[in-house]
């Protein structure tokens, strides 16, 4: 196991120059960017194209599906999730208006407030270590519930229907959701109520606005580094033009396309501990276009703070034995955090 990192070995400052600044400015990546020879693949093959799963929500067949994609896949889509395709618009379009606001308007929502990085607001990752390598992305990432934990002094007032957009989106997402898990519980053969009832009523979600510009050199950054998320579930809403996101499919990169109203799920690291590896968190990535950039939106799903996750007692067995410990979620996400940092996984460290 890897010794635990020194923090803010360099610090950072209000003036880190935002990606959207560099690509308009015609810069090409500074080598902080640049991911290390080592660790490209120049002889890999391209990427695949093959045509995500469709999970067929309220259908007799739900589970199995579910089951199916995310053995294979670790992700889904969900086509006829009820959300109408004018709404999910209206949020791209909300999405995209903020990322084009002055760049003195989008750093009253910084995520760096007296020379501290938080967590939440608009900006980029924290840099925590020389030799970091960073994407080619700027973000506005905000707790959305619980709801009485938001902090609306990081919520744009504009575009003027932001909080509004969100807020709706929030709820949707959160029912949308609930359905989701209990089908995906039964495909486990767990009460149906398991993921939700331990998550309970208020439970996280982070939503984050990516943005990723047009770069010069797409071949040598990532948009985000190959990763998997600390969630359980992750509802991601993708560009209706442009594509981007890839994952990781039986040891080769497959382009994810979805239907354009379509929302994609995949599950986090906290589903692949409490299903006992049963189901694995996919590792994804984000690549970047000369001529093209790329909006999504994220929602992470996850269980509270303070709660305790380990696989269900019902998953472990003699043929199945206990894969991860039981952990308290904070103390997951906080290693999950460093190491999203360095590139590198946290679900080894809660194995037994
Ligand atoms: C993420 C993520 C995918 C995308 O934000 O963790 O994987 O398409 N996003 O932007
Ligand atoms: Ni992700």
């Amino acid at each position: 196991m890897d010794a635990p990192m020194s923090r803010a070995v360099k610090s950072v400052s209000t003036e880190s120059k935002k990606v959207q600044e560099r690509a308009e400015a015609g810069e090409a990546p500074p080598t902080d960017y640049i991911v290390k020879e080592s660790q490209r693949q120049p002889d890999a093959p391209p990427p695949l194209t093959a045509p995500l799963p469709v999970v067929h929500l309220g259908q007799p067949d739900e589970a199995e599906e579910i089951k199916a994609a995310l053995q294979s896949w670790g992700m889904f889509q969900i086509i006829d999730h009820g959300m109408p395709p004018s709404f999910l618009d209206e949020l791209r379009d909300v999405a995209r208006a903020f990322f084009k606001l002055p760049m003195e308007e989008k750093q009253k929502y910084s995520n760096i407030r007296d020379g501290q990085f938080g967590q939440e607001g608009y900006g980029n990752d924290e840099i925590i270590a020389e030799g970091q390598i960073l994407d080619w992305t700027d973000r506005l990432y905000l707790l959305v519930q619980p709801e009485d934990a938001r902090k609306l002094e990081l919520w744009p007032t504009s575009p003027n229907s932001l909080r509004d957009v969100l807020d709706e989106y929030t709820t949707k997402t959160k029912k949308l959701v609930e359905k989701v898990l209990k089908p995906t519980a039964k495909s486990l053969e767990l009460n149906e109520d398991f993921f939700v009832s331990h998550l309970g009523d208020k439970f996280t979600i982070f939503a984050r606005f990516n943005y990723y510009p047009c770069c010069s050199k797409p071949d040598l950054v990532f948009g985000l580094k190959p990763h998997t998320d600390g969630s359980l579930i992750t509802v991601i809403l993708p560009d209706k033009d442009v594509e981007g996101l890839q994952v990781m499919k039986d040891g080769e990169w497959i382009k994810v396309t979805a239907s354009p109203h379509a929302l994609i799920f995949n599950i986090g690291d906290q589903m692949e501990i409490m299903s006992n590896g049963i189901f694995k968190s996919p590792v994804h990535r984000v690549v970047t276009y000369t001529d093209k950039d790329r909006i999504s939106i994220a929602m992470f799903c996850a269980n509270l703070p303070e709660k305790m996750i380990g696989p269900a007692d019902e998953l472990v067995n003699d043929m199945r034995p206990r894969m991860y410990k039981n952990l308290k979620v904070k103390d997951y996400l906080e290693v999950f955090f460093q190491r999203f940092l360095q590139g590198k996984r946290a679900t080894d460290w809660a194995q037994v």
